[in-house]
């Protein structure tokens, strides 16, 4: 009856010993280990995939999604109409929201010699050096007269995205990030005549 104590302690010593392993590529043996408990099962994107019913594991993100940094544009473009339409609904649906600090004004400025400057001119009076070199036969509008400045920040986000109404402007979209529109449009407000 004295060694009942012993030979537990002994029992259990060589319990935890078991669980110890010299071999590093074998994990021994695990409680529930066909239970997900130690190994996740996954799966790589291209493969295929029991769990979703249409057996694909790359999904598409749930409709609505807007990723970051986008702003939907849900303005159709594709016809001299649809652009006048949208144009002016875009003016009245689209908040800047960005700020108008020194910062974003700056930004702004930077974003416009990059993408603007070239037809619109360095001070935005529509003599840049593509259209007064006659390579670019569109005359561009002055961006500092009443005309733009009257407009509200929507439709000049729109008149960036997806160009002009005539289309004499391209669209440019696809080169400016929706936050960089607004800060052009910032810099533009701060040069006004
Ligand atoms: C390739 C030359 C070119 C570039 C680059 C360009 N524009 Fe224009 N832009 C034009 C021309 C040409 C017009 C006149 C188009 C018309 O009357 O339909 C115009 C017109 C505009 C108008 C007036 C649209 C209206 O409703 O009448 C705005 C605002 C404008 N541009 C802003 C910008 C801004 C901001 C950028 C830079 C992101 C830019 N443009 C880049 C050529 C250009």
């Amino acid at each position: 009856m004295k060694y009942t104590k012993y030979l537990s302690l002994i029992v259990l010593l060589l319990v935890v010993l078991s669980s110890c392993n010299k071999d590093k590529n074998n994990p021994g043996y695990d409680y529930m280990g066909d239970h997900d408990m130690y190994y996740t099962k996954f799966y790589k994107a291209y493969s295929p995939n029991p769990v979703f019913r249409d057996s694909m594991t790359n999904q598409l993100p749930v409709e609505g999604t807007v990723a970051r940094g986008s702003m939907p544009f849900p303005y159709p473009t594709a016809s001299i109409g649809d652009r006048a339409v949208n144009q002016a609904l875009a003016g009245v649906q689209l908040i800047n929201p960005i700020a108008a600090t020194d910062e974003s004004v700056a930004q702004g400025k930077e974003l416009y010699n990059i993408y603007c400057k070239v037809c619109h001119g360095p001070s935005a009076k529509g003599d840049g050096n593509l259209y007064t070199s006659g390579l670019f036969p569109a005359k561009p509008t002055s961006l500092v007269e009443a005309y733009v400045q009257t407009k509200p920040d929507g439709e000049i986000y729109y008149v960036i995205t997806a160009g002009s109404i005539s289309g004499l402007m391209g669209p440019h979209g696809t080169q400016v990030q929706p936050d960089d529109r607004w800060k052009i449009i910032n810099y533009l407000r701060s040069i006004s005549k």
